[in-house]
């Protein structure tokens, strides 16, 4: 199959990236990773999750960043929420501090439905159903997060079908674009094809993005792997942050500026400026105190400084 010419990228970094940081990070320094992330030519940015501060200490400043960010038009701005009390928080804001789209997040994977979420997955879609059902209303569009769609850290490997099964719950309320996630990063080329092919049969692949954790090294391959099923929506991380708190030895998401030097150096467009997203994850890098965990961003910066 022809590549897409065109991908666009979601920089989850400032939520999936900073979510599972013990040492405090600042609303100032969220907000001007956010900023770095638009001005690089990020159109799609998660900024943050209104989720219990008590399971995620990290983003209990949600409101304090959402309200900080300086909207950028054209840019769309995205938060999880797992219930109505998160949806409410999120809309507490005047208007023009909503988010663009809200994110339910679910599990193919029973086990670590419970685990992130502390209910099951047909509780979990239960309660998704009123949060889709608000936002929709509202005019604010939806995604799906689906995790756990290769292997999990405690059921271990996922079939397909859990895929396709969770992929139709989420139609089904009414999710408007789902993320095929492999949580743990220990997905290989085919698995996640079968994983997203499971999906494709019940969303269009303009609806489907790609999320992968690099834990074992595979989340460039596994881009490359949906890029030949037609798939043209990626999640990434700036400096390759990122891990989730409910999935013990999870590492960074795939760095945005490793996509970026893959995708470009085959001809493939993503809008963005690849020196800017590599300051972008230097600052947040500095912020943390060590160095951005990915290699195109070492090797460029190694040539800059020539
Ligand atoms: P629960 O304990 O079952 O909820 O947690 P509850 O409804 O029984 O409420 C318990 C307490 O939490 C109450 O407070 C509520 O008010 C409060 P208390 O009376 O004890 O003081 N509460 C909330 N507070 C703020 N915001 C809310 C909220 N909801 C309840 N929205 C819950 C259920 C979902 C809230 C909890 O399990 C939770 O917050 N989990 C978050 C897990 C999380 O954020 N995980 C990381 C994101 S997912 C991810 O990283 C994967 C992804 O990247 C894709 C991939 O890679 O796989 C997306
Ligand atoms: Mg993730």
């Amino acid at each position: 199959m022809k590549l897409p010419t065109r991908v666009k990228l979601i920089d989850v970094g400032p939520r999936d990236g900073l979510q599972n940081e013990k040492q405090p990070v600042s609303a100032e320094v969220k907000i001007g990773l956010v900023h770095r992330l638009q001005d690089a030519g990020l159109k799609e940015i998660e900024v943050t999750s209104f989720v219990s501060p008590k399971w995620v200490p990290q983003m209990a400043d949600n409101a304090e960043v959402m309200h900080g960010i300086r909207r950028k038009p054209g840019v769309r701005y995205s938060v999880l929420t797992p219930n109505m009390k998160g949806f409410e928080a999120a809309i507490a804001a005047p208007r023009e501090e909503w988010p663009d789209e809200i994110v339910v997040f679910g599990a193919a994977s029973e086990a670590f439905s419970q685990k992130n979420i502390n209910c099951s997955i047909a509780e979990s879609i239960e309660r998704f159903a009123p949060v889709v059902a608000a936002a929709l209303d509202k005019g604010i569009d939806v995604r799906g997060a689906m995790s756990c769609t290769v292997g999990c850290p405690y059921e271990g490997e996922i079939a397909p079908a859990k895929v396709g099964y969770l992929a139709q719950l989420m139609k089904g309320i009414g999710v408007q674009r789902v993320d095929v996630a492999d949580t743990i990063g220990v997905g290989t080329p085919r698995k996640v094809q079968a994983a997203m092919e499971a999906t494709l049969a019940h969303f269009d692949v303009a609806a489907v993005s790609g999320h992968f954790h690099d834990t074992y090294g595979q989340a460039l391959v596994n881009t490359l792997a949906a890029l030949e099923l037609g798939v043209w929506n990626f999640q990434s991380s700036s400096a390759g942050l990122g891990g989730c708190p409910y999935a013990k030895g999870a590492t960074g998401n795939v760095a945005t500026e490793d996509v970026i030097y893959m995708l470009h150096g085959m001809g493939i467009e993503t809008g963005i400026d690849l020196d800017k997203l590599i300051d972008a994850g230097v600052y947040i890098s500095q912020a943390l105190g060590r160095e951005p965990n990915s290699l195109a961003s070492k090797a460029i910066r190694t040539k800059r400084a020539g």
